[in-house]
């Protein structure tokens, strides 16, 4: 099962991404946490990254198509949700030719549609961890203890591209760059829309409902 999760910066991919994991027991490959985690490494790659991540622009093409396509050859046979990525026409069509090569072909695309005003609060009031990457909220998904990471205890940070402005050019180049890409995949594949303005736990039910019927194997 290889399924591409779109929506604007904040709708809540990683967020559904988590619930898509545990449930049909998928790798879950996030662009975004993959770069961050190069950042925290200090590889090259991070290097390069920081700078285009920090002011909200993409991080050029033939970087991020690399870095991907490493990760999926390299995923489980299971199968994979890909959060963040593809983000522009070029790393979709790089991808299905990737795909192609091995035989391969995405199952099912979801786009999580959420309105600009409930993205500026989800983006602002995101708080994660530095070491393993959870994601919380000031108030709807607030830590056991305040300003820490339930599930290893390191002190809680906010993302640097996480600030009101920064986020209108994440928002503007979601719209001109990755928005298309539903159209893209709705000349061929089958794409799920979802209305992810609901709580997560709302979403996450819509979600299953569009994969259960497409999962063989589902763990309940
Ligand atoms: P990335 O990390 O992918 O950021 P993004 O796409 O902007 O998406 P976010 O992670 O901000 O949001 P999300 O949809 O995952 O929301 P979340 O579940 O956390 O990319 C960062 C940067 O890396 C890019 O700007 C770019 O520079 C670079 N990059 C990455 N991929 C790239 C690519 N392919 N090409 C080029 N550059 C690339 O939820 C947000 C908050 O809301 C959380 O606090 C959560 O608790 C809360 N929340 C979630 N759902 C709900 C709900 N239903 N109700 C209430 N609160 C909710
Ligand atoms: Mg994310």
């Amino acid at each position: 099962m290889r399924i591409v999760l779109l929506g604007a910066p904040g709708a809540g991919k990683g967020t559904q991404c988590k619930y898509i994991v545990d449930r049909y027991h998928l790798l879950h490959l996030s662009s975004g946490d993959i770069l961050r985690r190069h950042r925290a490494n200090g590889t090259d790659l991070g290097k390069k990254a920081k700078e285009y991540m920090d002011s909200g622009a993409l991080v050029p093409d033939n970087v991020i198509i690399e870095m991907m396509i490493d990760e999926i050859s390299n995923a489980p046979d299971g199968g994979y949700v890909l959060d963040g990525f593809p983000r522009t026409a070029r790393q979709a069509t790089d991808l299905d030719k990737a795909l192609a090569e091995r035989k391969e072909k995405i199952d099912a695309v979801l786009n999580l549609n959420v309105n600009d005003d409930v993205i500026i609060r989800r983006i602002t009031g995101r708080r994660i961890c530095p070491k393993c990457a959870a994601v919380y909220h000031v108030e709807n998904l607030k830590p056991r203890k305040d300003g820490i990471c339930d599930k290893d205890g390191s002190k809680l940070i906010q993302r640097p591209d996480d600030t009101a402005e920064v986020v209108k050019t994440r928002l503007k180049n979601y719209n001109e760059m990755t928005a298309p890409l539903v159209d893209y995949y709705n000349r061929k594949n089958t794409v799920f829309n979802i209305d992810a303005n609901e709580e997560a736990e709302i979403v996450k039910e819509l979600v299953f409902s569009k994969l259960d019927p497409l999962v063989e194997r589902v763990v309940l």
